[in-house]
């Protein structure tokens, strides 16, 4: 045993007291109560994603022809595939509904102040990222909604001032739907999007482990315990929840399985054409506008996101509304909520 522990040490000398510095963050005590601590909640989902995409990856057909077809193949003949699928779906639905969540503790607790403004960007990155990969792959099924929501998706990245006509060619590969589209959309929604994923990850923990998440104290925590373990006592409630989740993944996939819709066709414009839930809120505040002025109310509103920190510390600092960031978010909050209600509720 000493000589394979002095054989891999001499290959691979790694100090296991620096090992142990680099990966024991002292983790602050409030940590302990879950909703603090859902971000590691959409990094496991991640992990279900890639996974379970993978594994899809080696039947699922990507072109127009054969596309709709290999997703049949999954859902009803391929050994579990109905369950892979199901897995997926209603893992990108816990993902995006973690990640929002994940999002509203941070802005809520004001985690994202100063110094942590460079990381709530970062966020914002992820955030775009997680819903652009929920919408390419709402994509890949192609049936009628994956085909007409791809269409409506180019058209409205079309509208964009100035870049949006490239944008909508480069997405296309073309003016219109075409044989390329749907090898872009897989390539986009199985490569490049979880690549740029995982690097704004690692960059969002190695900000996180530099500064550390933000401390808060709560009465009811004893003054003696400021802090616990990363290792075992966080990881084990990590995986408490991953266990937990892998068990409601599991259930979600059982009883409401994936479905398969009509079959994509580029001549029968459906009379209902919806994105999924997370995109009511943007789709319905397109239909509210017209199409520039709500892509760029869309853009602004983005920006101001992006921007929230240092919005918030101008609050603070030049003004009377020091806790302004609390009732914009309320409001912000409900108006997501109601536009999403609404179009969940009409036709049109
Ligand atoms: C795939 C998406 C994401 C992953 C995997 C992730 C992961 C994490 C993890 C593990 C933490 C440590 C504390 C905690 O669990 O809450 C954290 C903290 C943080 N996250 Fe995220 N996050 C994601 C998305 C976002 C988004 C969308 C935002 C905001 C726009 C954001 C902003 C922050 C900030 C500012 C902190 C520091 C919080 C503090 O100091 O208390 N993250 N994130």
């Amino acid at each position: 045993m000493a000589a394979v522990k002095a054989w891999i040490g001499e290959r691979l000398p790694v100090e296991p007291g620096s090992l142990r510095e680099l990966t024991n963050e002292p983790v602050p005590y409030h940590m302990k109560r879950w909703w603090f601590a859902l971000g590691g909640t959409p990094a496991y989902l991640f992990l279900v994603q890639i996974v379970t995409g993978i594994l899809l990856a080696v039947y699922y057909q990507p072109s127009p022809s054969t596309a709709y077809e290999s997703v049949r193949y999954i859902t009803q003949e391929a050994a579990y595939g109905w369950l892979l699928r199901g897995i997926h779906k209603w893992g990108a639905t816990f993902m995006i509904a973690a990640v929002i969540l994940h999002q509203l503790r941070v802005f809520f607790t004001g985690a994202y102040r100063k110094p942590r403004e460079l990381n709530w960007m970062v966020g914002m990155c992820l955030l775009i990222a997680t819903l652009m990969l929920g919408f390419t792959g709402y994509c890949l099924v192609y049936e009628q909604l994956s085909y007409w929501g791809a269409a409506v998706g180019a058209n409205i990245a079309g509208s964009v001032p100035i870049v949006g006509d490239f944008t909508k060619a480069l997405l296309l590969g073309g003016d219109g739907y075409n044989e390329h589209t749907l090898p872009r959309f897989f390539i986009l929604h199985a490569a490049v999007l979880p690549t740029l994923l995982t690097l704004l990850v690692v960059v969002h923990i190695a900000i996180i482990r530099l500064h550390g998440v933000t401390e808060f104290r709560f009465a009811d925590e004893p003054a003696e315990h400021k802090h616990f373990s990363f290792f075992p006592d966080h990881v084990m409630s990590e995986l408490i929840v991953g266990l937990v989740l892998m068990i409601i993944l599991t259930t979600f996939a059982c009883i409401l399985p994936a479905t398969l819709g009509a079959k994509a066709d580029p001549l029968v414009t459906p009379e209902v054409i919806k994105p999924e839930w997370f995109f009511y809120v943007a789709f319905r505040w397109l239909k509210l506008f017209s199409g520039t002025v709500a892509v760029l109310t869309t853009g602004l509103i983005v920006f101001v996101m992006f921007a929230w920190p240092f919005i918030d510390d101008w609050f603070r600092r030049k003004t009377r509304f020091a806790e302004a960031s609390v009732w914009i978010g309320i409001v912000g909050a409900l108006l997501i909520i109601g536009l999403t209600v609404w179009e969940a509720a009409v036709a049109h």
